[in-house]
């Protein structure tokens, strides 16, 4: 299965756009179908289009009107993941497009260089929505590639790579979670590269960027190349890492983004791998194939030695500390109020999420709360219905407490920095946060490897890890910024929280 297929697809390259003379990007959600695979059509959506939509490149200090139109026929929201803007633009929960409606939030653009991506945030229902194809690629341009020597040319040796898994059964691609699947999160066997199962990129002889983003769900890609030469990490999250270096397996977890640097010069083909996602087994599966071509002009010829250094803040900066616990039990119990009907009484879902762990006092009031909420769904018999139907007053516990769309759980200073504690229970969480970035202090009580060094807004935590976030935009108590997990499934059973800045 490591290997390419005879007939594999070119790869596509998202259309890049930039905003008209106005300042304006039109940017149109509807639905349509695509073939991720010869002969597997499924019914999509996409962004001016049938699945995926744009690479947007926007300028550093540009002020630009970001109109998003809602032809989907049901209400959605669009979120600029990795955009440092207002909670009331960032298009979270909070900030609903209702069918037939343009949202138009005007944003001016102040970060540094970097590969940013938007989805939709619908509460309840953004993995659905988010599947289906609804999202595209924002890149924060300072205008200064060429002088630092990376490859600008988009298309040719600067190239998006959107990672993503799909699942088909009977020929047809089916978004259908079942309860395991709510509570690991939605998996398929199939890897699409910007919508297709395993294509192959024709690439100059020379120096290629990859812009590397995990637009899955759920599963993590730990990826290699086939014989064993480096991708040169240089940016993360939320641009140029402070060392940059060759890595030989990089994982990338669900929202995360990768920028590295791959040496083509030799001429040879190579094929883009990933561990399975029971990493255990060791098992490889094929991803995309890179194919050198003498025909395609090359500009870059050698790697960078030296990029800016991301000014990373000391620890000491932080005015008081915070500690989460992603609450797998808790997920699971939402997993079952949400999960088709016919699953609930098994209940076997749970079983491993028991496992002798110490919850702690808060967590086991939390654990009560949802012991009645379940209850509630078990008498009401509305176990197999919508996502949506979820909504409101699903509360779930990131802060200790379930989510709840009107309850502010951290207030924290503009400007200011925190120092968060994030422990895991049986599974590995990415934590995200809108609004916010931060550097990752400690995994497990070790440094982070150099390529998890700089600014990120997506961690894969594993077991227990400190960050020091920076609040750097402001959020209004009608526009709360959202920290959750990136697993798609989880965050919509509400492993989610909200915080303003005051
Ligand atoms: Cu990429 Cu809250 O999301
Ligand atoms: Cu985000
Ligand atoms: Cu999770």
């Amino acid at each position: 299965r490591a290997a390419a297929r005879a007939d594999a697809p070119p790869l596509p390259v998202p259309p890049l756009i930039e905003p008209d003379g106005n300042g304006v990007v039109k940017l149109r959600l509807g639905k349509g179908r695509h073939a991720f695979r010869v002969g597997s059509e499924a019914a999509s959506a996409g962004v001016n289009g049938s699945y995926l939509g744009p690479l947007l490149r926007l300028e550093n200090g540009a002020r630009v009107t970001l109109a998003v139109e809602n032809a989907l026929g049901e209400e959605t929201t669009m979120h600029w993941h990795g955009l440092f803007v207002p909670s009331r633009l960032d298009g979270g929960p909070h900030n609903i497009i209702k069918p037939g409606e343009t949202w138009s939030p005007e944003v001016t653009i102040d970060q540094p260089p970097s590969f940013n991506w938007f989805h939709p945030h619908m509460h309840g229902d953004t993995a659905r929505q988010a599947h289906m194809g609804l999202a595209g690629l924002i890149v924060v341009t300072d205008g200064k590639d060429g002088e630092r020597g990376l490859p600008q040319s988009y298309g040719i040796d600067d190239l998006p790579l959107v990672l993503q898994d799909r699942r088909v059964i009977e020929g047809e691609d089916v978004y259908a979670p079942d309860l395991m699947d709510l509570i690991h999160g939605f998996r398929g066997d199939i890897l699409i590269v910007n919508g297709v199962e395993g294509p192959v990129a024709a690439v100059p002889k020379g120096i290629v960027r990859l812009r590397l983003l995990n637009g899955a769900n759920a599963r993590n890609f730990h990826l290699r190349l086939s014989d064993g030469r480096p991708l040169h990490v240089f940016a993360s999250d939320g641009g140029f890492v402070a060392a940059p270096g060759p890595v030989s397996r990089l994982t990338v977890a669900p929202g995360e983004r990768y920028e590295c640097l791959v040496d083509f010069s030799g001429g040879s083909a190579v094929d883009l791998l990933t561990l399975a996602d029971d990493e255990e087994t060791g098992e490889e599966l094929h991803v995309m194939r890179f194919v050198p071509d003498a025909g395609l002009p090359v500009a870059v010829t050698a790697i960078p030695a030296r990029l800016e250094d991301p000014g990373m803040p000391d620890p000491s900066l932080s005015i008081r500390r915070r500690s989460f616990v992603f609450d797998e039990r808790l997920a699971a119990n939402m997993a079952l109020m949400k999960a088709p009907s016919g699953q609930m009484e098994s209940g076997h879902g749970m079983a491993g999420m028991h496992s002798g762990h110490d919850m702690g006092s808060m967590e086991m009031e939390g654990m009560h709360d949802m012991d009645h909420s379940m209850h509630q769904g078990r008498s009401a018999g509305d176990a197999g219905a919508p996502v949506a139907a979820l909504a409101s007053g699903v509360r779930m516990a990131m802060a200790g407490e379930p989510f709840d769309m009107n309850h502010i759980d951290v207030e924290a200073k503009l400007g200011s920095f925190e120092i968060w504690e994030l422990q895991t229970q049986e599974m590995a969480h990415p934590f995200h946060i809108h609004g916010a970035s931060f550097r990752i202090l400690t995994k497990n009580g070790e440094p982070p490897v150099p390529h998890e060094a700089g600014w990120k807004d997506v961690a894969l935590i594993n077991g227990r890890a400190e960050l020091l976030i920076r609040f750097d935009r402001e959020a209004d108590r009608d526009h709360p910024f959202m920290f959750h997990c990136h697993i798609l499934e989880h965050e919509d059973v509400g492993m989610m929280a909200q915080f303003v800045t005051v």
